[in-house]
């Protein structure tokens, strides 16, 4: 026999596990939608095309791509912000923006597994579409810091500006007499999100940067904290002349940008973030303000990172109107991993006909009164009865393992009576009841052992 193992990079989720995920679900949702977002859903699987029109080169190596029995290029969605805005383009076109969406679902990535990487994972994401104003943007990084807090965990965020990146780079490729097409800025930018120096360092050579570019490259992504907007104006004003303002204008409107959606987020949410100048994500499509949050839990390793976002154009590639919209992912299974949870241990009511090898009619007449005494107590507690007809030891049995707090047994005697024997199987005390005191007796101990 052929022993069928799980999908490398894929996880079986136990119960215990389930009940973290749906109480971090619950958690999640219940902000997102005080702020007024509301939830969509898109499908598992879209056009290829969706993904490789701009979410960039990292993202395609990665991506799980097939053709259907039709001849469809698919691919399982990598990530949920393209089919959102997908959506809003086939279907909200004419809707009143700004529009606040907030998603829950797998995406799949085709990456080397590791703790807090895998090839299947959960993305919990907002999107504002029709916004990226520093308003818009304060908000998304507020109501990501919001959901965090609600789930008592600790991250930092850390807010960059793909715009002032690329214009920093444009002015550098200019002053070398460099040019460079969209493909090796995008490269350049990717290189930059992997902090791989060395090989930002080989390629800007090889395209003829000079070596002062390169060294102020490095010296505009390193910047970080409270002066990184003060020295980021000094080195776009550098060789401009006077007041800077120039070729560089657009690159210190953006820095007022960033500087605005500071001090909204500060002074207005009171939400703690630092500026980060050398965030430059790693999808393509970002435009504007980025930021990213990572964990202070150590228990991620290197997977530290559990929210990336940023402002992005993508609704004029999939035949919509050219809309500016900010959003994020957090990345569920990594907040997983450190959501403090104790599982709340539910109340089990086991409900035990005593199915001596009585005759044929009355375990009959036995069961039956067990369903029905299982429907009542099922509007109160977790009701569970025998499906292996089995005799009363085996079902006490069987309820203690699963962790049942009371037993209702039911056998001759209490048919006949019309009531039932409730057994607290903590204690192993019992008595005779009528169903209607069962479930009041059960009420009042366990309120007792709570308080
Ligand atoms: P992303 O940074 O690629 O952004 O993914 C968001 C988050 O998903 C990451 O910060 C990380 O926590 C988690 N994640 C990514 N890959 C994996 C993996 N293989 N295993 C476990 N977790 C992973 C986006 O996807 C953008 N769509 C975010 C966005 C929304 N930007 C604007 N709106």
């Amino acid at each position: 026999m052929v022993k069928v193992e799980r999908v490398r990079g894929t996880r079986d989720f136990l119960p215990a596990e389930m009940k973290k995920r749906r109480e971090m679900e619950r958690i999640m949702r219940e902000v997102a939608i005080k702020w007024g977002y509301e939830e969509v859903q898109t499908p598992t699987f879209e056009h290829a095309e969706l993904f490789t029109l701009k979410s960039g080169e990292e993202i395609l190596k990665e991506m799980y791509e097939f053709v259907d029995k039709g001849g469809r290029h698919l691919a399982l969605r990598p990530e949920l912000t393209a089919p959102v805005i997908r959506m809003f383009v086939n279907e909200l076109k004419m809707a009143r923006k700004p529009l606040r969406f907030f998603y829950f679902g797998n995406c799949f990535r085709y990456e080397e597994p590791q703790r807090a990487r895998y090839r299947e994972f959960w993305q919990f994401g907002a999107e504002i579409i029709g916004a990226d104003s520093p308003e818009a943007q304060a908000e998304i990084i507020a109501l990501a810091h919001e959901i965090l807090n609600a789930l008592h965990i600790k991250g930092s965020i850390e807010i960059g500006h793909v715009g002032i990146l690329r214009d920093f780079l444009a002015k550098l490729s200019e002053e070398s007499g460099v040019s460079l097409n969209e493909d090796e800025k995008n490269r350049i930018m990717r290189l930059i999100d992997k902090g791989a120096k060395g090989q930002i360092e080989e390629f800007m050579r090889a395209k003829g940067f000079k070596e002062d570019a390169i060294a102020d490259l490095f010296g505009m992504v390193s910047l970080r904290g409270e002066d990184a907007l003060k020295e980021a104006r000094e080195m776009l004003r550098s060789g401009d002349g006077e007041n800077g303002e120039n070729s560089r204008g657009t690159a210190l409107d953006k820095l007022r940008e960033l500087e605005a959606v500071a001090e909204l987020l500060s002074e207005g949410y009171g939400t703690p973030f630092t500026l980060n100048l050398g965030i430059a994500r790693g999808l393509d499509y970002y435009t504007g303000l980025v930021f990213e949050i990572y964990a202070e839990a150590e228990k991620l390793g290197a997977q530290r990172q559990i929210c990336g976002g940023g402002s992005y154009r993508i609704a004029h590639l999939f035949g919509g109107e050219d809309t500016p919209s900010t959003g994020f992912a957090f990345g569920f299974d990594r907040l997983s991993e450190i959501f403090p949870f104790e599982a709340p241990s539910d109340l089990k009511v086991v409900v035990v006909p005593v199915l001596r090898k009585a005759d044929a009619g009355l375990r009959r007449d036995l069961q039956i009164a067990a369903l029905k005494t299982a429907r009542i107590l099922r509007s109160h507690f977790v009701t569970l009865t025998d499906v292996l007809g089995r005799n009363l030891s085996a079902q006490l049995a069987y309820a203690d393992a699963i962790g049942a707090s009371f037993a209702v047994i039911i056998g001759e005697r209490e048919l006949k009576e019309g009531r039932v024997t409730l057994r607290n199987l903590r204690t192993g005390e019992q008595e005779s009841v009528s169903v209607e005191e069962c479930v009041r007796k059960i009420k009042e101990q366990e309120c007792s052992k709570e308080g």
